[in-house]
């Protein structure tokens, strides 16, 4: 059977080195590759209004930030669907199917879920405590989330570890619906970023996770200067401080980044006093090498990924309108798609009474006896 990717991304804000590292950077890599019969990947501006319902001016303003940074690190839509969630309706019929599947408590126990409504502080409305309530559609949005990626017939998903847990839930949702209907739908499998320092980029404050509400992003779209004053103000080692003291490279967010970032090309071209990134550690480990040194090589490390990006941002940001039709034909073309799964869907529950010329002549049969 072929291979079929498909991911996405809430606009909920700019994206960041973290979803670089944990998914951008492969998914322009598959498309490179080639070794894929179809590829998705859209904005998801439906999850993100989840918990934004009273603010669509935020998922409004988003969708084109999103839109330029997939297109800035090289996603091409000449080569891949980029569609907006919106756009393709089918995904909210699917969704209302397969929540007949799903019982509240096997959501309740989706470890990101649980975190995520930890994160945002939400309550059961009865607990009198004032805090802001669930969102029924937050609460389901793992189920809308199976939906987004059946509906292509996904083989392969492509996320940060994070989403694991989501298509989990999507398997099991397609075994209960293929077991209860018939085989229509496809069992995906996640495919994760490769080393540790990928799956979970720590902030540059070296917090547990990259993530704009801590302020401890580098975003694809900073300056080459906000690039800089992030990278010099990074957490390091709080026990390294003089030079010639020994330094921590477990926890120390500028290593951490070096692990995700740089490869052993990188040293002849800006630090040839070094082979690779474990001579680095080793002499930092042993004492006598200053943070500013690693900072400046990371520097020159994140600028070379980030300079292209940058250049294919100043032109896709000259066509605007461009941008825009690039997400409406894509759009297009990915309803089309998940059009036809809903018609095997509806067929396989027997719920399209009018193409069901068997169905129409029985019960004509039926009324004529009676
Ligand atoms: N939940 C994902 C995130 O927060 C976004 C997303 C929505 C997604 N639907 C998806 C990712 C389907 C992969 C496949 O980033």
């Amino acid at each position: 059977m072929g291979r079929t990717i498909l991911t996405g991304d809430r606009p909920t804000g700019k994206l960041h080195l973290g979803h670089y590292v944990g998914s951008l950077r492969n998914r322009v890599a598959i498309q490179e590759a080639g070794d894929y019969d179809r590829m998705f990947v859209f904005i998801a501006d439906v999850q993100a209004l989840t918990d934004n319902a009273k603010n669509p001016e935020k998922i409004r303003q988003n969708v084109i930030e999103v839109a330029l940074d997939y297109l800035s690190c090289g996603l091409d839509p000449s080569r891949i669907t980029m569609f907006v969630q919106s756009r393709v309706p089918e995904l909210c019929e699917m969704t209302q199917y397969f929540s007949n599947l799903v019982t509240v408590a096997r959501l309740q126990r989706n470890p990101t879920v649980k975190t995520e409504i930890g994160l945002r502080g939400f309550h059961e409305e009865s607990d009198g405590s004032g805090k802001p309530g669930l969102p029924v559609g937050f609460f389901t949005y793992p189920i809308s989330q199976a939906a987004d990626i059946t509906a292509f017939k996904a083989t392969t998903v492509p996320v940060g570890d994070d989403q694991e847990p989501m298509v989990e839930q999507t398997r099991e949702i397609v075994r209960s619906f293929n077991n209860t209907y018939g085989e229509v739908l496809v069992e995906p499998e996640v495919l994760l970023p490769s080393n540790d320092a990928c799956r979970r980029l720590p902030g540059t404050d070296g917090k547990a996770k990259m993530s704009k509400s801590l302020g401890n992003c580098i975003f694809l779209s900073d300056s080459p200067e906000d690039v800089k004053k992030k990278v010099m103000g990074m957490f390091t080692d709080p026990g390294h401080l003089r030079v010639s003291d020994p330094g921590k490279v477990e926890g120390n967010a500028v290593f951490i980044y070096l692990d995700a970032f740089c490869d052993d090309g990188d040293f002849g071209r800006f630090w040839p006093e070094y082979a690779c990134l474990e001579e680095v550690k080793e002499h930092y480990r042993r004492g006598g090498l200053g943070d500013v040194k690693c900072k400046k090589f990371l520097l020159d490390v994140l600028n070379d990924r980030l300079e292209p990006v940058r250049a294919r941002r100043r032109e896709f940001e000259k066509d605007i309108p461009m941008v825009y039709e690039i997400l409406r034909k894509g759009s297009e073309s990915a309803r089309e798609v998940a059009a036809k799964t809903v018609d095997e869907m509806r067929r396989a529950m027997k719920i399209n009474y009018f193409e069901d010329a068997e169905l129409i002549a029985l019960q004509a049969e039926k009324y004529r006896r009676q």
